[in-house]
């Protein structure tokens, strides 16, 4: 199943008839889904939901899984970064095994292959607490081989497991509107799908174990190059003597206009990066697509230029800053 948020088959989720609201609740899609969800949970839906990794992403997923009335239980490395959704309601437990002990289905959104994988399957990790009937739903960006390992150790404690990477940042991240890049297990998807549509507006599904995560990849390789090249842009417009914000403004009205150009441009105009999408896990991104890459013997060249700029942006100390700071890069180089 793929598609936009769309409404939740009824039937299968054993919600009965209430087609006389439904025009109501339609128009206001935050009451409709938070009531079908609602409705499901009476039904077969895993009831306990575990958050794993409270950054960036986290944070506002879990706090909307919170807002809808979840009963959720969170656990974060830095357990101060719990602390704002404990005092929202949510449980803490002190290690992620514990979490996913006492949750049906546990997410997890943690930085990197390394962080993912040491969550899931290292000491007291969420496998530790898996058990039959359970879900483990990893929405980190990883690349194919770390998922599949996951999946396996996850699987071997008889739990099901569904890679589901998102597409969308800090703001789609706290308004509900990511999109899921979903594979693995089909039933967990089914069963899980009303959570996704509390944090998501759309979510895929995509077969094996793998698809998901390389989905993801692509998708971020083809941004993290049309950043870079948008940096060089701005930078060559100035150069000659043009204004970089009307350049923005252009580029907003024809046919290359992307929303990423229009958020991040005028802030990159005046030199400042506030971080929705740190450069790091962008520059970790583009390493793993080059792999993805390297592994079928596919040519690209343009990521492959674009890595180097944020491996310079990164070494010049940008890592905690957002993306679009990658075209810091170009000026040390310009100067160099
Ligand atoms: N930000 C975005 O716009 C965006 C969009 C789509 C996808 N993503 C992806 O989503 C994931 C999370 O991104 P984010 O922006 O939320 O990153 P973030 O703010 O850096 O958060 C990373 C999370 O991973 C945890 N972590 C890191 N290393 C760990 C370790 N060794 N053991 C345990 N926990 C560890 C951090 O814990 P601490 O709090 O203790 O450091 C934190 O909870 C990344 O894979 C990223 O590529 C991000």
């Amino acid at each position: 199943m793929n598609g936009l948020k769309a409404p939740l088959n009824n039937t299968a989720l054993g919600i009965g008839n209430f087609s006389a609201i439904m025009p109501f609740l339609m128009g206001n899609c935050h009451a409709y889904f938070t009531l079908s969800f609602l409705f499901c949970i009476a039904d077969e839906t895993p009831t306990r939901v575990g958050f794993l990794g409270l950054g960036i992403m986290g944070s506002p997923m879990a706090h909307n899984l919170i807002k809808a009335g979840c009963d959720v239980t969170v656990w974060n490395r830095t357990k101060s970064k719990c602390d704002p959704l404990i005092d929202l309601g949510a449980k803490y437990k002190s290690s992620p095994g514990e979490v996913a002990a006492s949750c049906d289905v546990t997410f997890a959104m943690l930085a990197d292959p390394e962080s993912a994988m040491v969550v899931a399957c290292g000491e007291d990790g969420a496998a530790s607490g898996m058990s039959p009937g359970k879900g483990y739903v990893d929405v980190s960006t990883v690349d194919g081989p770390t998922s599949k390992l996951i999946n396996g150790q996850i699987k071997e404690t008889g739990a099901l497991f569904l890679e589901a990477p998102v597409s969308g940042s800090k703001k789609p991240a706290e308004d509900g509107q990511l999109i899921f890049l979903t594979a693995g297990d089909k039933s967990l998807y089914e069963k899980v799908a009303p959570y996704l549509d509390i944090m998501g507006k759309s979510r895929f599904y995509l077969g094996d174990v793998g698809n998901g995560a390389a989905m993801k990849l692509v998708v971020n390789m083809i941004m993290g190059s049309m950043m870079t090249s948008f940096a060089e842009g701005l930078l060559l417009s100035e150069k000659v003597g043009l204004d970089p914000s009307v350049v923005v403004e252009v580029i907003s009205q024809g046919a290359i206009s992307a929303p990423m150009f229009s958020l991040k441009g005028p802030s990159m105009v005046q030199s400042k990066y506030p971080t929705a999408f740190p450069l790091k896990h962008q520059q970790k991104d583009m390493r793993l697509a080059l792999g993805l890459a390297e592994s079928v013997s596919q040519s690209t060249p343009i990521a492959a230029a674009a890595n180097e700029l944020y491996k310079v942006a990164k070494s010049h100390g940008l890592g905690d800053s957002d993306f679009s700071a990658v075209i810091e890069a170009l000026k040390v180089k310009l100067k160099d």
